[in-house]
């Protein structure tokens, strides 16, 4: 494929929550061992990278999001030893390795919170943000936590608050103080001259905050079924001006290296997002699109979502889309197992960079979480709401055997294994050709030959109802791709031009290499690639 293009632009990134991929120590959860095991099994699928979800040294109180050491490996998560040799199995197989990097807050236990909460005077005290009370004696403002309550913790010994966009044990660091810029950007040069390819930084539009602490004002569209922190607009808690400024200083470091990139997570509509690619270069290279996993799952909405996408890149701007992540609900559950098939194909035909998160490639559910084993700060925090994160962070099933193949069958994973495990698993879904892996991996073979689907032009193509079609193409091979976001038939017409062809890839494999000329019908939940010749 063209040389023209990056790693990160003509590949595929596939996210790895390390607790959940597989247990390499047998004690139940997931470690870089485990990783490092299965590093065929991602060649085979064919990915050309892994995201890995923090595993440094932390109390757990966010699953590894509340880093106490960011230099430091969890001994659960394995040794030094265990990451070089997974850095270099990873690249022995042609596959690059993203870290999480996590420069929003630290733990309560990093050694620096634990130095700044110690007094006023002491010299790291504004390396965190304090504020005295309101003259009322209460918080500072109104700003919320994203994980339920406020978002201001009173230090009884100091009598001060401090802030913390999420649980009160991940404490917010003062991106303003030059002195945290320094560690934090020399941390990041610790692990990218450990060879690591990438960053994925953690609620990047988070990192800066109002000076002036203002009130964020409330949300006039707030639902009691929406989650309590978004009552409020949190017009003063992110996204703020000056952020811009500190991912000029972390795009400084990435580019001190060659090919090195960073994806930015952040939830913002798309005239927001795109500003993260920054001027003149000095931004994040793929601000994460998570749009996709956001919005109702409908074809208008989502036509509307990639063009007015694709109309709102800078120059030079890579596109990326994201179906999944630890964060979410499982797609297979969001959207159903029959939509979840059209889902794949649509991730993997749309154009930038795809990131697929962990076990979507074989169709994982989301799994109840019986209440004495929920392990989600966020459910305890805010029961109820389905706000928590465990369904959709179970253990991935490899096999049929006891504890689908994650861990030893006498040990207790530290999150349930899905109860349908000994149909729905690698093993079984790679000997079935009509499996949702064997799609994933069709598809992925597919975008790896054909530049056209890699890195080539995109073209909507207006269709009504619950079709949703589009043309990729590059140096005169051209791909048609139709999808339908519906479960009823639809035919597909379009007044504008007469397309001829021939299908190569479809959710269902009776439809491989029939010949279309005009008119195409399209049954429900299915969606096609053909190959064009006009
Ligand atoms: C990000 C992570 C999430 C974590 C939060 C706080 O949103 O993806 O898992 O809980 O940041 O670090």
């Amino acid at each position: 494929m063209s040389n023209k293009y990056l790693w990160w632009q003509r590949g595929i990134i596939y996210q790895v929550y390390p607790r959940s991929f597989m247990d390499g120590y047998g004690d139940g959860i997931g470690d870089l061992r485990g990783v490092a095991a299965r590093l065929d099994y991602l060649q085979w699928l064919g990915v050309d990278a892994i995201w890995i979800s923090p595993f440094y040294q932390s109390p757990m109180a966010d699953f590894g999001y509340d880093v106490s050491d960011y230099k430091g490996i969890h001994p659960m998560f394995g040794t030094d030893e265990d990451f070089d040799d997974l850095i270099s199995k990873a690249h022995e197989r042609e596959i690059r390795v993203i870290l999480d990097f996590v420069p929003n807050h630290t733990s309560e236990e990093h050694p620096w919170f634990v130095e700044s909460r110690s007094s006023r005077g002491n010299p790291k005290r504004d390396w965190y943000l304090w504020a005295d009370p309101a003259p009322d004696g209460g918080p500072p403002n109104n700003w919320l936590s994203v994980f339920g309550g406020g978002a201001w913790e009173w230090d009884e010994a100091t009598e001060q608050y401090y802030y913390h966009a999420y649980l009160k044990e991940q404490p917010d660091l003062n991106w303003r103080k030059p002195e945290v810029q320094k560690e934090m950007l020399d941390t990041m040069r610790f692990w990218l001259d450990r060879g690591v390819d990438g960053l994925r930084v953690d609620v990047i539009w988070h990192m800066i905050k109002d000076d002036q602490l203002r009130d964020n004002p409330p949300n006039p569209d707030h639902e009691p079924s929406m989650s309590p922190f978004e009552s409020l607009l949190p017009v003063y808690t992110t996204d703020r001006p000056e952020v811009h400024d500190v991912v000029a200083m972390m795009r400084g470091v990435l580019d001190e290296y060659d090919e090195r990139m960073m994806i930015g997570e952040m939830y913002l509509p798309t005239e927001r997002l795109v500003t993260y690619y920054g001027k003149n270069g000095e931004g994040v290279h793929m601000p994460h699109n998570l749009q996709l996993i956001v919005m109702p799952w409908d074809a208008r909405r989502i036509a509307a979502t990639i063009d007015t996408y694709e109309g709102a890149l800078p120059p030079g701007a890579w596109p990326n889309w994201v179906l999944g992540n630890h964060d979410k609900p499982r797609l297979a559950t969001r959207v159903g197992p029959g939509q979840a098939r059209v889902a794949a194909v649509l991730l993997l035909t749309l154009r930038g960079t795809p990131t697929l998160y962990y076990g979507d490639e074989i169709g994982m559910h989301a799994v109840d979480i019986p209440p004495d084993k929920v392990q989600d700060p966020w459910e305890k925090n805010v029961p109820g709401l389905g706000l928590g994160r465990d369904p959709s962070r179970t253990p991935m099933q490899w096999d049929g055997t006891p504890n689908a193949g994650f861990c030893p069958a006498d040990v207790e994973p530290w999150l349930p294994v899905a109860d349908d495990y000994e149909e729905n698993n690698v093993q079984a879904e790679s000997e079935d050709p009509e499996s949702m892996l064997s799609l994933y991996r069709r598809l992925i073979s597919l975008r790896r030959d054909e530049p056209a689907l890699a890195v080539g032009s995109y073209a909507p193509v207006v269709t009504p109802g619950d079709l949703l079609a589009y043309v990729r193409e590059n140096d005169g091979r051209k791909f048609l791709i139709v999808l339908n976001l519906g479960h009823e038939a639809q035919t597909f017409d379009p007044d504008e031009r007469v397309f001829r062809g021939r299908v190569i890839l479809g959710t269902h494999l009776d439809r491989d290499g029939e010949a279309l000329a005009g008119a195409l019908s399209v049954r429900g939940d299915e969606g096609l690639v053909v190959e064009l010749t006009s």
